[in-house]
């Protein structure tokens, strides 16, 4: 089972995905966890190109297009399909959805060509299930630090990241049965047992 999170900057993902990867654990299934943009050798470097480490990123949104969806096409290929070609059950920090959200949604490139990009770069991989923390934009940024944030943070302005929000909400509303919409300012246990609940539903359902 392929799992994805998706949701604005600074809504809790990561610490949700390391709750539901341990508890996965400890009832003895494999789980492969994976973030974008990086996870491979080639895909962390450019990472750091888009996050604007060693002071250049790109400008353009088209080459922040290619760019995401090169590190994730090898993502695909070296670490997504191996690990569930061997049953492991792999949760992405973001996965395609977040082009659609930022460079479609947010930066206003057409979805159609993004789509097409994104089918090209995954070969077709979509995950089974993907739970959208679903925050207000500025409480997301509010709750980073400044020095934890990214350039998709710090450069864009507020506009920008509402218009990520709505778009990830326009997503989830258009394939309710592989997104979940969560309330991300829920507490944290209250939504980590969200999550499980959701999670141990969907890997009853593929037995
Ligand atoms: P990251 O530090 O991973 O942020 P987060 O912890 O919030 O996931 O930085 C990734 C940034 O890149 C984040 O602001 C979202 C953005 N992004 C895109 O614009 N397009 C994409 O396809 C992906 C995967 C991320």
């Amino acid at each position: 089972m392929f799992i994805s999170f998706e949701g604005p900057d600074g809504s809790g993902k990561s610490t949700q995905i390391e709750a539901l990867a341990a508890e996965l654990r400890a009832a003895g299934r494999e789980v492969v966890t994976v973030r974008e943009p990086g996870g491979t050798p080639a895909g962390e470097k450019i990472r750091a190109i888009l996050l604007g480490e060693g002071g250049t990123v790109p400008v353009d949104p088209r080459a922040d297009a290619l760019l995401f969806n090169a590190s994730r096409a090898q993502l695909v290929a070296d670490v997504i399909e191996p690990a569930l070609a061997r049953g492991a059950i792999v949760i992405a920090d973001r996965f395609a959805d977040s082009t659609l959200a930022y460079q479609g949604y947010g930066s206003g490139l057409p979805l159609d060509a993004l789509r097409a990009i994104i089918r090209f770069a995954t070969a077709g991989r979509i995950p089974d299930l993907t739970l959208l923390l679903d925050l207000d934009a500025g409480h997301g940024l509010a709750r980073k630090s400044g020095r934890g944030r990214t350039r998709f943070e710090e450069g864009f302005d507020a506009a920008f990241h509402e218009r990520v929000a709505a778009g990830f909400r326009a997503l989830a509303a258009a394939e309710p049965t592989r997104w979940h919409l969560l309330d991300a300012s829920a507490e944290r246990g209250h939504l980590a047992a969200q999550i499980s609940t959701i999670v141990r539903g969907a890997l009853a359902a593929t037995r």
